[in-house]
C-alpha cells in the first residue's frame, strides 16, 4: 500500500509499506478521504513538540473496514467509520473524569502512532465510529473538526442568551460559529479576523457580525455598540489574546482557550476575578464523535461551507503547499484515496 510518510522535517514522500494487519481489538480502515489540518503541516515543517519521526500523518481521516483482529465481531466488515484519532487508556485519572483527550499515556494517531494519509491504517476498534447511510462520505470526514468544535462548546454550555466573540475564521474558528449558530442558537455570534476572504466565509457558516481588526481596534468597535461578549472563544490563538478577551468580556463571561502557545501571556488578574469570569480551556475531543454525528444527521451544521479543495493523495505536496500559503481561498483541503 501506498502511505504519506514524513520521514523527518521538511521531508514528505509517498512510500510503499506492507499493509497492515489489524492486532487483537483492532480493525483495519480502507481509506477513502482524508482531511488536512494545521496539525499536519506542523508536523511536516518540524513544529511540533509531540511527533516522532517518521510518522504517517493525517488525523482526520474516512473509509470502510476491510479486516478485523482478534477478538472484533466480523459484523464490522464493510462498516462506513470516521476515526477518533484520540486513544486513551481508559483508567487513569484523566480517563476516570471524561477527559480521554489528556489521557497520561494519550496516544493521537497522526501524531503519536502512524495516522490516516494512507490507503489503509490498523485502528483499535472502538475508535473506529460507525456512519449512518444518511451521512456522505464528505460530511463524515469532516467528523473529527468538529468534535474540535463540540469540546469547546461543550465546556461552556451556550445559551441563545449569549452574546459570542469568536477569534479567527480559520478553520477552527469556523466550526465553532456552526455549532454556536447551528446547535445552540447563539442570537448574536461574532467573528473578529484580519482577512477579508476568511470573514466572508465566516459569515457563510452563520456569523451575524464579522469585524476586521487588521485596520482597527476591536475594543472601540464593540465599545461603540456597547456590546460585552459573555463567551469568548479563541481560535486564533495569539498569547496577546487572553488579556484582550478579559476586558472585552462581560462580567459573569467564559473563556475558551486552544491555543499552544509556549510564549507568556500577560494577564491582570483583577480584570478576572472583579468580573468573575470563568476561564476554559478545551484540547482535541473528549468522546465527541457521538455528538457530532448527531448534529450532521440533524442537519444543525454544514461541513460543505468548510472544504474549499479537493486533491488526489499523490498531490498532497501541492495540497499541504496551498494550505498554507493561501489563507485567502483555502479552508478545508481533503485528499482522495482510491
Ligand atoms: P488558522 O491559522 O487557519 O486560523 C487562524 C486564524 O486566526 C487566521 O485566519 C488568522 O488570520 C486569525 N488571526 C490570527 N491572529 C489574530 C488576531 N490577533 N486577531 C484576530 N484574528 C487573528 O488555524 P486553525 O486551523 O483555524 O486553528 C486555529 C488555532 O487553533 C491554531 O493555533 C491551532 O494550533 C489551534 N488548534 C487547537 C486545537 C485544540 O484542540 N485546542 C485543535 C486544532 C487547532
Ligand atoms: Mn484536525
Ligand atoms: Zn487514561
Amino acid at each position: 500500500m501506498k502511505s504519506i510518510v514524513v520521514q523527518q522535517p521538511n521531508a514528505l514522500v509517498i512510500e510503499d509499506r506492507p499493509l497492515p494487519v489489524p492486532a487483537a481489538g483492532e480493525v483495519r480502515v480502507k481509506v477513502k478521504l482524508a482531511g488536512i489540518c494545521g496539525s499536519d503541516s506542523h508536523i511536516y515543517r518540524g513544529h511540533n513538540p509531540f511527533a516522532k519521526y517518521p510518522r504517517v500523518i493525517g488525523h482526520e481521516f474516512f473509509g470502510v473496514i476491510d479486516a478485523v483482529g482478534e477478538g472484533v465481531d466480523s459484523v464490522r466488515l464493510g462498516q462506513r467509520v470516521s476515526v477518533d484519532p484520540v486513544i486513551s487508556c481508559g483508567h487513569c485519572y484523566q480517563c476516570s473524569v471524561g477527559k480521554p483527550n489528556v489521557c497520561a499515556s494519550l496516544v493521537v494517531l497522526g501524531v503519536h502512532r502512524d495516522g490516516g494519509f494512507s490507503e489503509y491504517a490498523a485502528v483499535p476498534a472502538k475508535n473506529a465510529k460507525v456512519i449512518p447511510d444518511a451521512i456522505s462520505d464528505k460530511h463524515a470526514v469532516m467528523v473529527e473538526p468538529f468534535t474540535i468544535a463540540a469540546n469547546v462548546t461543550g465546556h461552556v454550555n451556550p445559551t441563545e442568551q449569549d452574546v459570542a466573540l469568536v477569534y479567527g475564521a480559520g478553520p477552527m474558528g469556523l466550526v465553532t460559529v456552526q455549532a454556536l449558530k447551528g446547535v445552540y442558537k447563539v442570537k448574536q455570534v461574532i467573528v473578529v479576523d484580519r482577512i477579508e476572504e476568511r470573514l466572508a466565509m465566516a459569515q457563510r457558516s452563520g456569523a451575524d457580525w464579522v469585524i476586521n481588526n487588521g485596520n482597527q481596534s476591536l475594543q472601540a468597535v464593540l465599545d461603540e455598540k456597547g456590546i460585552k461578549p459573555t463567551l469568548i472563544v479563541d481560535a486564533a490563538c495569539h498569547p496577546t489574546i487572553l488579556q484582550e478577551a478579559i476586558t472585552l468580556a462581560s462580567p459573569g463571561a467564559r473563556i475558551v482557550l486552544m491555543g499552544f502557545s509556549s510564549e507568556p501571556s500577560q494577564i491582570v488578574q483583577q480584570g478576572i476575578t472583579g468580573k468573575e469570569l470563568s476561564i476554559f480551556s478545551s484540547r482535541l475531543n473528549a468522546n465527541k464523535f457521538p455528538v457530532v454525528i448527531d448534529w450532521l444527521e440533524k442537519g444543525l451544521i454544514d461541513p460543505d461551507k468548510l472544504i474549499t479543495h479537493t486533491f488526489d493523495y499523490k498531490d498532497v505536496k501541492d495540497a499541504i503547499e496551498l494550505f498554507e500559503k493561501d489563507q485567502r481561498q483555502c479552508c478545508k483541503v481533503l485528499l482522495t484515496f482510491s
